[in-house]
């Protein structure tokens, strides 16, 4: 969806997450992915616009209304509830996968792009595995106010490589159908997070 956010918005969001860019670790997977990452704890202290927007009653209800499910935001302990991807480098990308969910519900998420000086896209493999639909590749980039949203573990997805002088920016917020997570997959959750997006 083109122009989610209005372009006051967008410029008053990527303000914010420029504030929050000292926090950014970056986290290299050699063959799968090398991006910098902000978590929530560090939007919460350096970006609280942008923590605001995450947790706004009328956008939950509008994702809420387009995934005809009531959607609920992470808990506060989960790093990556509200996190910023920052893409700076030549070759920062992520290689294919799916936002699978640790809770015991279903998990959504919602991309806004807040900075895109970049030829970097979210490619995505829709109706992949799909018995009686064939796969098609949707490329998207993620100018300023755009949303992108989709059921993680139905949407393959990557970001495609920046190249030289490039920048993106975008913000990732996480909804879930249920909070209750089991103990073994938080801490599974809570290890992802640290080794291969926001530090210990
Ligand atoms: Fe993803």
């Amino acid at each position: 969806m083109d122009d989610f956010l209005d372009a006051r918005l967008a410029r008053q969001m990527r303000e914010a997450a420029v504030s929050a860019v000292a926090a950014t670790r970056r986290k290299a997977i050699p063959g799968y992915k090398r991006a910098g990452a902000i978590s929530a704890y560090a939007i919460a202290r350096h970006a609280p616009q942008l923590a605001a927007l995450y947790r706004s009653p009328v956008l939950i209800d509008a994702l809420s209304r387009l995934a005809d499910v009531p959607l609920l935001p992470c808990p506060r302990w989960d790093a990556h509830a509200v996190a910023l991807y920052v893409y700076t480098q030549p070759g920062d990308r992520v290689g294919f996968h799916y936002d699978r969910s640790w809770y015991r519900g279903a998990r959504y998420t919602a991309l806004i792009g807040l900075q895109n000086d970049s030829t970097s896209e979210l490619v995505c493999r829709v109706h992949r595995g799909a018995r009686h639909r064939a796969e098609k590749e949707l490329r998207v980039a993620t100018d300023p106010g755009t949303l992108v949203f989709f059921q993680g573990d139905k949407c393959y997805h990557a970001v495609s490589p920046l190249g030289a002088g490039e920048t993106r920016i975008v913000l990732s917020l996480q909804y879930v159908t249920s909070t209750e997570i089991g103990p073994v997959a938080r801490v599974v959750s809570d290890l992802k997070d640290a080794l291969t997006y926001f530090g210990v």
